[in-house]
């Protein structure tokens, strides 16, 4: 047994989405997440620059003695998986694989991804899909328009700039008869009330979910799970303003802002 926490971290609110996944799956684990919203968005940013950033979110996440990570954050899994797998202190992963390997398992073969342009850019998840499931037909765009959003807490479906955006980002896939739509930037998931709303036969993968999966199994297999008596609990830790976060995050985990551990990180 391993009581020492997993280390989750994002941008900003997208990590989310894989944290309230992770709660779900594996309760007995305490959860450290990063958002690094000093230097969110990630999605505009050259391959470089996200060496940097993710070297420096993992040594974050080491300095607080996590024993496995996951990049919860298409941008950086799609750019640098190697500073991801670079991990020296336990198993780690970033989402794309994952929620490759789930697209081309339930898709009748169309697949969308949305994502951000820098994941856009590298081919990542084509190149996944198309190994798993070859003949797929793979639309990839990217768009930096929703992320802001999220980061502001415009998620609700009833809010008119998220439903313009969102109508805007599914107008990019109109014609190639998708029946599965990958949300390849982990922000993405937390306005998925707005993309079901206006595209309500669409399959939508969470890429967030979809990495809190795989964490999940390779803490299983490396026999590092905790105590399944303990109560886990989850630990916040913000590069920019905590109190935005606060409000984001109270929209989307359940329970609320109220009772979150919400910390400063320094970042070097
Ligand atoms: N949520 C991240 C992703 O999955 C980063 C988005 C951004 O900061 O642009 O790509």
């Amino acid at each position: 047994m391993d009581a020492r926490p997993i280390g989750i971290f994002d941008s900003g609110a997208g990590g989310l989405t894989a944290v309230r996944s992770l709660r779900a799956l594996l309760p007995a684990e305490d959860l450290v997440f990063l958002a690094d919203t000093a230097r969110v968005p990630y999605g505009g940013r050259n391959r470089a620059e996200l060496r940097e950033i993710a070297a420096s979110d993992l040594r974050f996440l080491a300095s607080r003695g996590v024993k496995a990570v996951l990049a919860a954050c298409g941008t950086v899994s799609s750019n640098c998986p190697e500073v991801v797998s670079g991990f020296a202190g336990g198993p780690s992963c970033g989402v794309v694989a994952e929620a490759a390997r789930l697209a081309a398992r339930v898709s009748s073969g169309r697949i969308g991804v949305l994502a951000t342009e820098a994941t856009a850019r590298t081919g990542a998840f084509e190149r996944e899909i198309l190994r798993l499931r070859p003949g797929a037909e793979v639309t990839v765009r990217g768009t930096a328009e929703l992320v802001p959003l999220v980061e502001a807490g415009r998620t609700g479906p009833d809010d008119p700039e998220a439903a313009a955006a969102v109508g805007r980002a599914l107008a990019m896939f109109e014609g190639l008869g998708i029946d599965t739509l990958v949300l390849g930037c982990t922000h993405f998931p937390l306005l998925a009330g707005v993309f079901s709303a206006q595209a309500p036969g669409l399959r939508l993968i969470d890429s967030g979910r979809a990495g809190a999966e795989a964490i999940a199994r390779l803490v299983s297999r490396a026999g590092i799970a905790n105590d399944p008596a303990h109560a886990g609990r989850a630990e916040f830790f913000v590069s920019g303003g905590a109190e935005a976060f606060r409000r984001t995050a109270g929209i989307f985990l359940p329970g609320g802002a109220e009772g979150l551990s919400i910390f400063n990180a320094e970042i070097t």
